[in-house]
């Protein structure tokens, strides 16, 4: 039985992940600011909460030192727009917080770190398929601070020998997002809000294509990535790919599995403005066929499975 941490473990990716991990019999702490009120019901009583701030250093070491894991998953991080509006705040949690959880780990031995990053790590002017390694120059805080942590992680994957491991996540489609989790946060609120009965409108034109992840496919890869034999390995941080789907097309798919969905459209020019601008890291196809070489990766949730199995997700959240 193994031993995990998981930073942000009360998010939308580290619930799921924590799930993975327990169905797996392993010891699970859960590093957040979050309170225990957070947790779903089935993990709740089934990990540790060890409640605290990645850039509080003490508080860090504390978690790692009483956890003793084998295997840190940092999860954790201020997503946009909150770390646009507070650029010191995003700094001290995106890239201060995984110095933190790197420095931590490699004073107390733990195994490995594995980092789930964004494609919001490259820039605005994106061929469209993304190589792995292409060049970084990401237009917003959120993904320099991002790029921030992966440089830090190879950093000291090449200094210390320490066993590094990352993923580049598109936009996540699941349950539980809030407004200001993210500028694409409105295509999972889409679904959870016209579940509950609430009508639903979306700020951009129908137009829009995106590309996604689904949650289960998130925390799957991170558990995939983590159990990866060393040797398979041809980089530390990989591209994932999900499924691509234009706005028109969520929609349909919402009210296929929500009959009666309340949805209407009142375009926001500003707000498609900036998923035009700072956002064509997740309309272009990243290549992920390192990971789909060195450790099998395929996403097992493509649009119509994804949106039935999210909507099955907070209908059940609702029992
Ligand atoms: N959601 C997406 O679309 C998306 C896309 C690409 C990459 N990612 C990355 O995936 C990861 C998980 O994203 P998510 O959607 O689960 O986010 P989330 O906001 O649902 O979860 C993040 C968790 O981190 C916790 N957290 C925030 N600041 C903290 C701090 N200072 N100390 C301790 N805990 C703190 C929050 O309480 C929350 O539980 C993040 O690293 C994010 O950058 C997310």
């Amino acid at each position: 039985m193994g031993r995990s941490l998981i930073t942000g473990g009360a998010g939308m990716v580290g619930k799921e992940l924590a799930r993975l991990l327990l169905a797996d019999d392993e010891d699970v702490t859960l590093l957040d600011v979050a309170p225990a009120s957070r947790l779903p019901k089935d993990i709740r009583d089934r990990v540790t909460l060890a409640r605290g701030d990645i850039a509080n250093w003490a508080q860090v070491l504390d978690a790692v030192k009483t956890s003793h894991p084998d295997t840190i998953y940092h999860v954790a991080a201020m997503m946009p727009p909150a770390c646009e509006i507070d650029h010191a705040a995003g700094y001290a949690v995106n890239v201060v917080g995984t110095f933190n959880v790197l420095e931590a780990a490699r004073l107390f031995d733990v195994g490995a770190v594995v980092y789930s990053s964004t494609t919001a790590t490259f820039g605005s002017e994106l061929p469209d398929v993304v190589p792995n390694d292409y060049v970084q120059h990401p237009p917003t805080m959120y993904g320099t601070s991002k790029v921030c942590s992966e440089q830090l992680g190879l950093h000291y994957h090449r200094q210390y020998g320490m066993d590094f491991r990352a993923v580049r996540f598109l936009s996540i489609l699941g349950p539980g997002r809030v407004r200001g989790s993210g500028w694409s946060a409105y295509t999972s609120l889409m679904m959870e809000e016209t579940t509950r009965g609430r009508p639903f409108v979306i700020p951009v034109a129908d137009s829009l294509r995106l590309r996604f992840i689904y949650v289960k496919d998130a925390a799957l890869s991170l558990v995939q990535l983590a159990r990866a034999k060393a040797d398979a390995l041809t980089t530390r941080v990989y591209n994932l790919d999900g499924f691509s789907a234009s706005t028109e097309e969520l929609v349909n798919a919402t009210r296929k599995n929500v009959p009666g969905a309340q949805i209407t459209f009142e375009f926001d020019p500003e707000y498609q403005h900036v998923m035009e601008t700072q956002y064509v890291c997740i309309q272009k196809q990243p290549d992920d066929s390192a990971a789909r070489k060195d450790w099998e990766w395929h996403p097992r949730y493509l649009l119509d499975d994804a949106i039935r199995d999210l909507v099955e997700d907070i209908r059940g959240s609702l029992e």
